[in-house]
């Protein structure tokens, strides 16, 4: 059921593109290919892991002079998302004197393609890359292109083809546009919130269903406390890293869905001396840059989280309130001493909030206290100050893979003795949580002296003994043991892998 009343304007290829007429859940991969023949855009697992279907998605900087263009996986974005910011596909990348991108060229001369199927993807990321690196390192690169999978060149060829792109002249890698900057001023969603005649705030749908169905996008927290009063069932939709999974895996097709990503209170990032206070919908890419220096076990963490297109897009409110029992940031922020600002409007219409510790946020696998019409503001995350942190995540693959276990750990160092330590888990539990059992081991003792043996016996207390799809209990167990030896002593533990290594 579609509406014609309403259109999805973004910026595509130097003009302003109207999508009339389309569904709430139509995804931006299947607008491309079915709607403009843009078929160089493929599909191969419509989840978020291949990166055949990666495009670049726009928006203006913060100094409104430059477009920040990010790697996104159009087979998890619905078009709506799309209302606002501007779009390039494989097909944008030609110059109109008919040259190739630099990424293009590359891998034409560097023989990065047999079959073909990947390499818009490849491409798209590359340019992506090429956009802000002129020198990366492999690594840099192996990084950049960890979400787009090659079953024909082995890779090694394509890696090449990107270092060569990143070599090329700024003016052939750039992807400004100053024409494509004015449209985006143009198309600006509103910045301040409409009412109507009565004073009531008034939600202007991006689409609208015969049915009444609705895909809106707010400008303000208070936009979004209205319309879950008036709609508690409605869909919070942020990063979309798990949605598109619901729409493409389960035919899942909420009535109402509100989209976070217009709302530019849940995209600030406050910094004081104590804290960091990060709007829910910040998407992971900015968490990581910001942890970098402080708590680089967690920038790692999150560097390993899904691939860039996932972590430019899933957001670190919805990682936590998505509460997967292999969630990556919650053991990370959980051992910090994170807490979450929870906002509502309330029975008489006053929007109010409330704080809660992380760790008391979950009451069961996928549950947790949020009130009917409520949601995540920000999460407020101490900053390490003279306490130690160290975190490491386990997976079968080093990169682009989901947890057999990531475990994260801080405490004090008091007369050279543990003290105040927080010790949390995800894989061992329905939700990522704290260890009080093995903390007790670990507390006031002096790292050499923490003992293995104490430490299974705590393990074994602290959770059920389950063997799982991704790993044995015998496997987490011992990891789990292990990765604590590992934090608090230091012979035991290994080099840092860095981007620059
Ligand atoms: C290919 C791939 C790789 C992945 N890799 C990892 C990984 O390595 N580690 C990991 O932990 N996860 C991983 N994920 C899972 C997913 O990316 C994360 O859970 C992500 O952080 C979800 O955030 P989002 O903004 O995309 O959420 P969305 O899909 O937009 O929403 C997820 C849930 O959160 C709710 N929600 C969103 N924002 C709020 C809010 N402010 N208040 C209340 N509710 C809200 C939504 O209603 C929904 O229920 C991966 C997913 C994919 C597809
Ligand atoms: S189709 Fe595989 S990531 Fe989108
Ligand atoms: S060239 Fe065939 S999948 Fe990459």
């Amino acid at each position: 059921m579609t509406s014609d009343h309403y259109a999805v304007r973004f910026v595509l290829d130097g003009q302003i593109h109207h999508a009339a007429g389309e569904r709430r859940t139509t995804t931006v991969l299947d607008y491309l290919r079915e709607k403009l023949q843009r078929t160089g855009t493929k599909e191969g697992c419509a989840e978020g892991d291949c990166g055949a279907c990666v495009v670049l998605v726009g928006q203006a900087d913060a100094s409104g002079h430059r477009i920040d263009w990010k790697p996104v996986n159009s087979c998890m974005q619905m078009l709506p998302t799309l209302d606002g910011k501007a779009l390039k596909t494989v097909e944008s990348l030609k110059r109109a004197d008919g040259t190739l991108h630099p990424a293009q060229e590359a891998m034409v001369q560097c023989h990065g393609t047999q079959c073909g199927f990947c390499t818009p993807g490849f491409v798209m990321s590359m340019a992506a890359l090429a956009e802000r690196n002129s020198a990366p390192t492999r690594a840099q690169v192996n990084d950049a292109l960890s979400g787009n999978l090659c079953r024909c060149t082995g890779y090694r060829p394509i890696v090449d083809a990107a270092l060569q792109a990143c070599a090329a002249p700024a003016e052939a890698r750039s992807l400004q546009d100053a024409r494509e900057l004015a449209l985006l001023k143009e198309i600006a969603r509103p910045a301040k919130p409409s009412y109507n005649l009565d004073g009531d705030l008034i939600v202007q749908p991006v689409v609208r269903t015969r049915k009444g169905n609705e895909f809106v996008s707010p400008s303000s927290l208070a936009e979004v406390a209205a319309y879950l009063a008036e709609h508690p069932d409605a869909y919070l939709l942020a990063g979309s890293t798990e949605f598109g999974l619901a729409v493409n895996k389960r035919y899942e097709r909420p009535a109402s869905i509100v989209y976070l990503g217009g709302v530019a209170e849940l995209q600030r990032i406050d910094e004081t001396a104590a804290d960091w206070r990060i709007g829910a919908a910040v998407a992971l890419d900015r968490v990581e840059a910001l942890v970098a220096k402080d708590l680089p076990d967690f920038a790692e963490v999150l560097r390993r989280f899904g691939s860039p297109p996932i972590r430019a897009t899933a957001t670190l409110g919805g990682n936590i309130a998505n509460g997967s029992p292999i969630g990556d940031s919650m053991p990370c922020l959980i051992a910090l001493g994170a807490k979450l600002v929870l906002h509502r409007r309330n029975a008489k219409g006053k929007d109010e909030t409330r704080r809660v510790a992380l760790e008391s946020f979950y009451t069961g696998l996928k549950s947790n206290v949020l009130q009917p019409g409520e949601f995540i503001e920000a999460i407020e995350l101490p900053r390490p100050g003279a306490r130690q942190f160290r975190a490491h995540k386990i997976s079968k693959r080093f990169e682009q893979d989901i947890s057999a276990t990531c475990a994260a750990m801080s405490w004090k160092l008091d007369g050279g003795k543990l003290r105040d330590v927080r010790l949390a888990y995800n894989g061992l539990s329905p939700f990522p949580a704290r260890a009080p059992k093995i903390e007790a081991v670990l507390e006031g003792q002096a790292p050499a002296d923490v003992s293995a043996e104490a430490l299974d016996a705590a393990v074994s207390a602290s959770f059920t003994h389950r063997d799982g799809l991704r790993a044995t209990w015998a496997y987490r167990a011992l990891v789990a043991r292990n990765l604590v030896l590992r934090f608090v002593q230091p012979a035991l533990q290994p080099e840092r892998q860095t981007l620059e290594a």
